[in-house]
């Protein structure tokens, strides 16, 4: 009951970037700027000063899988000084179909201090905002991948060392999750966004609408020369994502013309950089992967450093 009092005083859930205002979100990559610096010389389990989360336990449940999001989430509390829970859905009773999202949450907030849960279920996560008395972080829905992009949007700014708001940014791909996220990261941090895909998978009504609203503009082509064309930072991700009910073959062959390639990557600025946030397809080729222009290891590491000040920031704690 303690713990329920305190709880809603000041905690946060991170479920969306078009729900969290603009100065939260700055001040979350402020703070995991400051504190990546400060851990230059730490290893890797070392905790940051203060311990800030000491004693507070994350569960983190995957309904889908899942490599550098539970191994992030997992090093970024323990650097904070707590610790995690992973689950597999199929190891509740909720995934048998036993136990009601009502009940879970209930249990999950008796026993944790914050959930952090993957799944395809966009309702699913709201329905456990209702009943969790802890704070609920999105680890990827089909609407969203939210601390993917706050923390790509870090790596873009600590690689090109300007606001992000000054450059031009370009997508390559479907539109999914990802895209999804950084569509409301350029609403909120206000930078250009050209898309390039196909005419079938282009952004709907639904989000174009919300960047109308908020006075924003998006740029879509069906040629990936033009979206490219002076992009500063390329972003990609898998043309088919985890559970993507498609004929794949199809789909993949829809997309050939937007294969990365240094050809393509040629229209695009000089100091250009490229981003993806992984498991990669057919989408990139080696060339560009692997290439220069390519910063995609250190894009990984920056989710442990940005999810940590997202946890402060749901905790209550981000100063
Ligand atoms: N980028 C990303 O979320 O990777 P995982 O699916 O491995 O967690
Ligand atoms: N769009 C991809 C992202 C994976 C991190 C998917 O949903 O599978």
């Amino acid at each position: 009951m303690i713990k329920y009092v305190q709880n809603l005083n000041n905690m946060k859930h991170f479920i969306n970037l078009k729900d969290i205002p603009a100065k939260d979100l700055r001040k979350i990559i402020s703070d995991a700027k400051r504190r990546k610096n400060k851990r230059k010389k730490m290893s890797t389990l070392e905790i940051d000063k203060g311990a800030p989360l000491k004693g507070k336990i994350l569960i983190q449940m995957f309904e889908k899988a899942s490599s550098r999001t539970r191994i992030s989430f997992y090093l970024a509390i323990k650097q904070l000084g707590g610790g995690t829970l992973t689950l597999r859905s199929n190891e509740l009773h909720l995934g048998q179909g036993g136990e009601s999202i009502a009940d879970t949450a209930k249990i999950l907030s008796t026993y944790g201090d914050g959930f952090m849960l993957r799944t395809d279920s966009d309702q699913k996560i709201e329905d456990f905002k209702k009943y969790l008395s802890v704070p609920i972080i999105n680890g990827l829905s089909p609407s969203s991948h939210p601390t993917q992009v706050l923390s790509d949007i870090f790596t873009v700014e600590e690689i090109m060392k300007e606001p992000i708001s000054k450059l031009n940014v370009c997508w390559i791909g479907d539109t999914n999750n990802v895209l999804d996220s950084l569509i409301a990261a350029s609403v909120k941090f206000s930078f250009k966004l050209s898309i390039g895909c196909p005419k079938k998978f282009e952004p709907g009504k639904e989000v174009r609408n919300w960047v109308k609203k908020n006075s924003r503009k998006i740029y879509i082509y069906n040629d990936p020369k033009k979206a490219v064309s002076g992009a500063d930072v390329i972003f990609s991700d898998k043309v088919i994502s985890l559970n993507d009910k498609v004929n794949k073959n199809k789909k993949i062959q829809q997309f050939k013309k937007f294969k990365i390639d240094n050809r393509l990557i040629s229209f695009a600025s000089k100091k250009s950089i490229f981003l993806h946030c992984l498991p990669r397809g057919d989408e990139v080729s080696d060339e560009v992967f692997l290439g220069k222009r390519s910063h995609v290891w250190q894009q990984a590491l920056n989710r442990v450093h940005v999810q940590k000040s997202i946890l402060l920031y749901c905790f209550g704690k981000l100063r």
